[in-house]
């Protein structure tokens, strides 16, 4: 009967452990061990993947062709001359497209910074790019929101709010810079997000009399991308990194 009982014991505490760690996400290490598929290898330079905020991995990192979440990734680490030299095994064959890029904690990509699209032939595939990449959380901005969707009219001689959003310039116009259209408020409080310039301008409709009664409305810009909008508030809440 002890003996019965002691089973039925180690039984339970099984079942209660495999529940414990299932919480639905497959750990790295086991996909790679188990699964069959090609290999990838990556031979990079890249700078900056120490800013950004907690939940956002640099990633080298596998999709399907208009896949948004990553099928299979790894994190990239560079050493302290900021080289990577990385392996990913186990590409399921659904990939098309490998990419260093920064996915958030549900493995969603936020941007993209190198893209490389993968054949069937089954030889390794080999990721070299031409020139280092700028993989900082700022660049990553300035690249995929204040170029493609500010700069037209925060630039050139055209400065809307004279506020310039050019690459090269956006930080210095940003960080702890007073707001011209908020008396009293910086652009960017470094820690704050809500109570920067910058956020409540994508974030709120501020055109509204009961806002700023702003010519333009900001957050429709946003609507389609909330992942940018929250890329933006942590970058700000993160303390706001050069
Ligand atoms: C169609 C032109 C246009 C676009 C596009 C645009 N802005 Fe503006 N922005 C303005 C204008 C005009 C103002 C001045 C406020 C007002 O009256 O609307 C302004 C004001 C601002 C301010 C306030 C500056 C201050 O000193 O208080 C910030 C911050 C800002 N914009 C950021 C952005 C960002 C970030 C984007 C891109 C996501 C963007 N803007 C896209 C026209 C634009």
């Amino acid at each position: 009967m002890k003996r019965i009982i002691y089973i039925m014991c180690m039984a339970l505490s099984a079942l209660t452990l495999c529940t414990a760690c299932d919480d639905g996400r497959i750990p790295e290490k086991v996909r790679d061990i188990t699964e069959k598929g090609r290999v990838a290898t990556l031979d990079a330079d890249i700078a900056g993947t120490g800013s950004w905020a907690k939940g956002y991995t640099v990633a080298l990192a596998g999709f399907t062709d208009d896949g948004t979440y990553a099928e299979i990734s790894k994190d990239i680490k560079p050493d302290a001359n900021g080289h990577v030299n990385l392996t990913l095994p186990g590409i399921p064959e659904e990939v098309t497209k490998l990419e260093v890029c920064v996915i958030n904690s549900i493995r969603k990509r936020v941007v993209t910074l190198y893209t490389t699209t993968v054949t069937d032939n089954g030889d390794t595939i080999r990721i070299k790019p031409d020139a280092a990449i700028n993989a900082g959380m700022l660049a990553a901005i300035q690249t995929s929101l204040f170029d493609k969707q500010c700069a037209h009219c925060h630039s050139g001689s055209a400065w809307a709010a004279s506020l310039n959003l050019n690459d090269g310039k956006s930080y210095a116009q940003l960080v702890n810079v007073a707001s011209t259209k908020e008396p009293g408020k910086m652009r960017v409080l470094p820690g704050q997000a809500d109570a920067s310039v910058l956020y409540e301008a994508l974030a709120t409709n501020m055109s509204s009399p009961d806002e700023g009664n702003w010519k333009h409305d900001h957050s429709n810009i946003m609507v389609t991308d909330r992942t940018g909008l929250q890329l933006l508030k942590d970058w700000i809440d993160s303390g706001a990194k050069e």
